[in-house]
């Protein structure tokens, strides 16, 4: 006998796991063979649907450990004593490509972390880029068509990701970032990452702030250019997985310093950009960087599948002290996950273990649904209120109240002063070096100039314009003398 015996999937031994049972030696199949059945059938149902967008990533546990007070601002629990240590797990990715992609690509990079705090987890779902290309979650599905697989072509076109930008002057500032010299990530250990949104903290007092996230890398930004990342994509598309799966291995732990923008709640309606537009960032010198803490990653998860595919995150899952903000792609985002996660994962998708709570267990009156594993029972009610000691609610809301006015209706966002959406833009391209300024004209002619119709070209030419007139006219030279090639 084997020290370990192989078993069938409800634990009866298995005799031969090198032949399967047929009529005779020459014979056909065996319908009885269970361990062929159950082997092939299995084989057939190992994928699951793969996320819509962000399909390729990375993921890795650590912790998050408080260096500063910013009890004047939250009373986020995790948050309330230096050195204070939380559990986290992080899953970095690439957005447009599907599943088979390559990591080096010029594309945002996610930035997903799952604190598992005493009070429930908390998810900071970010990107590495402070802004994004749109502000209303309704051009969402349109805008991701556009940057994924043509359904005929089955390939991104150059034509669609630029024709829906032709429509999105919001997408200017965005698209700056994107085509210039962060563009492309060297790896997910050398990229800072974002909250992107505005959300909100609440402090003991009861009083609102309104705050971004930024967590700085410590292993320093490393970026690669177009032509490396070709190279890169080509030797190992997995390029990204297998750096930050050796750097943990070998015990070279990254770090990220978190770092937040806060703005007290009064000030949002006056300030001259609307601090709920997703497509502005604050400039420091309106709310500097506060250094809050440091997240470490350690440990790699044992089982990709288990808990890299698996993992959900939820921008709906908050902690007492932490809200969201009216930011109206935040609210469109605190539906669309926990949604998603219901189609991909089933509606038990919190009880996996990458996705339960760590450091409190979940008790509410949730139940059954496919896979169910928390097995209430006996003295445990299904329903609330009751008389038989059921969890009961606290009666503290998580965040401040938001006062709100107006009339219901579909309405553009506020407009502030300082409102467009060029100036931004404009503002990061001035920033540039010459030689940057050089890269980004490079990158953005070399997609725009595959488009064919001249009308894309024009709209997309007038917003370089509209960013700063001397970026406009560069860009529109180097697109023409590439389309007269
Ligand atoms: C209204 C706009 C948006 C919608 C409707 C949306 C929707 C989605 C959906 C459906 C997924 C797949 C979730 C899953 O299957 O597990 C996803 C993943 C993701 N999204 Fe968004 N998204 C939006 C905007 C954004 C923005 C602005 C950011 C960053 C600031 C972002 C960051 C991410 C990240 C990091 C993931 C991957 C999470 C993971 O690692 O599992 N998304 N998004």
């Amino acid at each position: 006998m084997p020290k370990r015996v192989l078993t069938t999937e409800s634990g009866a031994p298995v005799a031969d796991n090198q032949n399967s049972a047929t009529a005779g030696s020459g014979g056909p199949l065996l319908l009885q063979d269970q361990h062929l059945l159950e082997k092939l059938a299995r084989f057939n149902r190992e994928r699951i649907p793969e996320r819509v967008v962000h399909a390729r990533g990375s993921g890795a546990y650590g912790y998050f450990e408080v260096t500063d007070d910013v009890t004047d601002y939250t009373y986020a629990d995790f948050l309330g004593t230096i050195g204070k240590r939380t559990e986290v797990f992080l899953r970095f990715s690439t957005v447009a490509d599907n599943l088979g992609g390559a990591d080096a690509v010029r594309d945002p990079r996610g930035f997903a972390v799952k604190f598992y705090t005493e009070e429930g987890n908390y998810d900071l779902v970010g990107n590495n880029t402070p802004v994004f290309f749109i502000k209303d979650p309704l051009k969402f599905p349109d805008f991701i068509h556009s940057q994924k697989r043509d359904p005929f072509t089955g390939k991104q076109e150059a034509e669609n990701v630029w024709d829906f930008w032709a429509h999105a002057p919001e997408a200017t500032h965005q698209i700056t970032w994107l085509m210039g010299d962060r563009g492309i990530p060297a790896s997910y250990r050398h990229m800072n990452g974002y909250g992107s949104h505005t959300y909100q903290w609440t402090n003991e007092a009861g009083e609102a702030f309104f705050v971004k996230y930024h967590f700085k890398t410590n292993q320093g930004i490393r970026c690669l250019s177009s032509e490396q990342a070709a190279e890169t994509a080509g030797k190992d598309p997995n390029s990204h997985q297998t750096d930050l799966l050796q750097a943990i291995e070998r015990g070279v732990n990254p770090s990220w310093t978190l770092y937040v923008q806060i703005m007290p709640a009064a000030e949002a309606a006056d300030y001259r950009f609307n601090p709920f537009d997703l497509t502005k960032v604050w400039p420091h010198k309106d709310y500097p960087l506060q250094r809050v803490g440091r997240l470490v990653l350690d440990r790699n998860p044992d089982n990709v599948f288990a808990e890299v595919e698996q993992a959900a995150f939820s921008p709906n899952n908050f902690v007492p002290g932490i809200g969201p903000s009216p930011d109206k792609m935040l609210q469109g985002r605190l539906f669309a996950y926990a949604d998603a996660h219901r189609y991909r994962l089933g509606v038990n998708h919190t009880q996996l273990p990458v996705n339960a709570p760590k450091a409190t267990t979940a008790d509410n009156y949730g139940r059954d649904g496919y896979m169910a594993t928390n097995a209430y029972g006996r003295d445990r009610k299904n329903y609330e209120p009751n008389s038989f000691d059921g969890p009961a609610e606290t009666g503290r809301a998580l965040s401040a109240p938001l006062a709100i006015s107006g009339y219901t209706g579909t309405h553009e966002a506020p407009a502030h002063t300082k409102d467009d959406d060029f100036f931004q833009a404009g503002e990061l391209y001035r920033l540039m070096s010459d030689d940057e300024k050089n890269r980004l004209v490079a990158n953005i002619a070399g997609g725009l100039s595959q488009v064919t119709r001249d009308d894309i070209v024009e709209k997309n030419l007038a917003h370089f314009h509209a960013a700063d007139p001397e970026y406009g006219k560069r860009v529109e030279e180097a697109v023409r003398a590439l389309r007269e090639d």
